[in-house]
């Protein structure tokens, strides 16, 4: 079988337990909604077509905020008072794109990876009902009312289970309206509720990392982990030249900076810009400036190179990465730059969308040797430190 595969993914509930004025789906993860992260991954995976999310009634303004700009999500559809409500208030929704495999998943699980979602598609379509289990390498106990110990369980035989679950779609569905119909509402998962309608449910490996968020303590070590997620660790350095010539203001990493001279180029020629746009687009190993704005092309003539940076920081980020650190050295006898030091560092830190702590100036003048000595040009170079999630390339 190798039809369509759906997502419901729910975020209906009020995260009491994490507390924190918004419920815990909204709140941000390595500067990112969860739910947003949520989303992308399963939006971004080739087999997945119809993404259905189910929230709140009345959230809708929060949601909007938090994925907007995501291309390709359908209108959300509101749950109910229980998990399980919500989930078949999505399932009903997606009736009308009749999928054949739908994987139903938590808001709440945003460490998702496309490794996962393969294996549960895989999964489904084999066995018609898959839930993804860990491994308890922890001793297990059942107690009693007095807490003490009735008995010690066979882990070898329990398993923890996660989302995503996936299902063929029938198969989930009928079982939902037939449970619902049966006026049973308190299954915590789609697999108890397959159980219930008498369906086999295999188990296949989840991922350890797969944790749900459910209490304050765990958006903490959710930051951590994402920290710890982008462990493929890139360096690039950038290399620009200006021209000087008539004028009055040089631009250096943003700032106008009076002077009796200009520097000329076919932008604004902002030397400290254009170096750490190289820098950033070498630690991608994605080109270089005039790959992408060619100094052919008229549109750039004059451009602000503020833009420049941004789009670079922007190709970071469709890589699902982070800058962790940005470097610039300006060389030139005149106009001295370190009285601008910290406005250059803040307006950088602004385009780039990071902390001013993470951007580093420096000014040399080189000693009146070479054509900087002469005051004929100025020079900056740059180095990037950029986080890449793990890839074995
Ligand atoms: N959920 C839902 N509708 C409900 C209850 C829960 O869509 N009526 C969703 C949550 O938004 C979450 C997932 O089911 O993505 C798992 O639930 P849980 O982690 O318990 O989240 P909350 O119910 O929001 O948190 P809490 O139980 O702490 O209030
Ligand atoms: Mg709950």
């Amino acid at each position: 079988m190798t039809g369509m595969v759906a997502a419901v993914v729910v975020a209906a509930g009020r995260g009491e337990r994490a507390g924190g004025g918004v419920p815990k789906q909204y709140r941000d993860i390595a500067g990112e909604p969860m739910i947003r992260t949520t989303l992308s991954s399963l939006l971004n995976h080739p087999q997945i077509g119809p993404v259905q999310t189910v929230i709140f009634p009345g959230d809708e303004g929060i949601y909007r905020g938090a994925v907007a700009g995501l291309d390709g999500l359908p209108a959300p559809v509101a749950g109910g008072a229980t998990r399980q409500a919500s989930v078949r208030a999505g399932l009903e929704v997606l009736t009308s794109s009749s999928p054949d495999i739908v994987l139903i998943h938590d808001a709440a699980r945003p460490f998702l990876t496309g490794r996962l979602i393969d294996r549960a598609i895989a999964a489904a379509r084999v066995a018609g009902a898959a839930v993804p289990g860990i491994v308890i390498p922890d001793t297990v106990k059942e107690i009693d009312a007095a807490a003490t110990v009735a008995a010690t369980l066979d882990r070898s035989r329990l398993r923890i289970v996660q989302t995503p679950q996936a299902f063929v779609f029938d198969l989930i569905l009928d079982a939902h309206r037939r449970a619902a119909a049966a006026g049973l509402e308190s299954f915590t998962d789609d697999a108890a509720l397959a159980e219930w309608a008498g369906h086999r449910v295999s188990v296949f490996e989840g991922e350890a990392g797969n944790v749900k968020v459910t209490t304050s303590d765990d958006f903490a070590r959710a930051e951590i982990m994402h920290l710890a997620s982008l462990s493929d660790i890139r360096t690039g350095n950038g290399f620009d030249v200006h021209v000087f010539g008539d004028g009055d203001h040089v631009m250096i990493g943003g700032i106008r900076i009076p002077h009796s001279r200009g520097l000329t180029g076919h932008s604004d020629a902002d030397v400290v810009l254009h170096a750490l746009v190289d820098a950033i687009l070498g630690a991608l190993a994605d080109g270089d400036i005039g790959a992408h704005f060619p100094p052919s092309d008229p549109q750039w003539k004059g451009a602000a190179s503020d833009r420049f940076l941004a789009f670079a920081c922007e190709r970071v980020r469709a890589r699902r990465g982070m800058i962790a650190h940005l470097d610039v050295t300006v060389v030139c006898e005149e106009p001295r730059v370190s009285p601008h030091r910290d406005a250059v560092r803040a307006r950088i830190a602004a385009i780039a969308g990071i902390p001013v702590a993470r951007v580093g100036v420096k000014a040399t003048t080189s000693e009146k040797l070479g054509f900087t000595g002469r005051g004929e040009g100025m020079v900056a170079m740059a180095t990037a430190t950029v986080r890449l999630p793990w890839s074995a390339a």
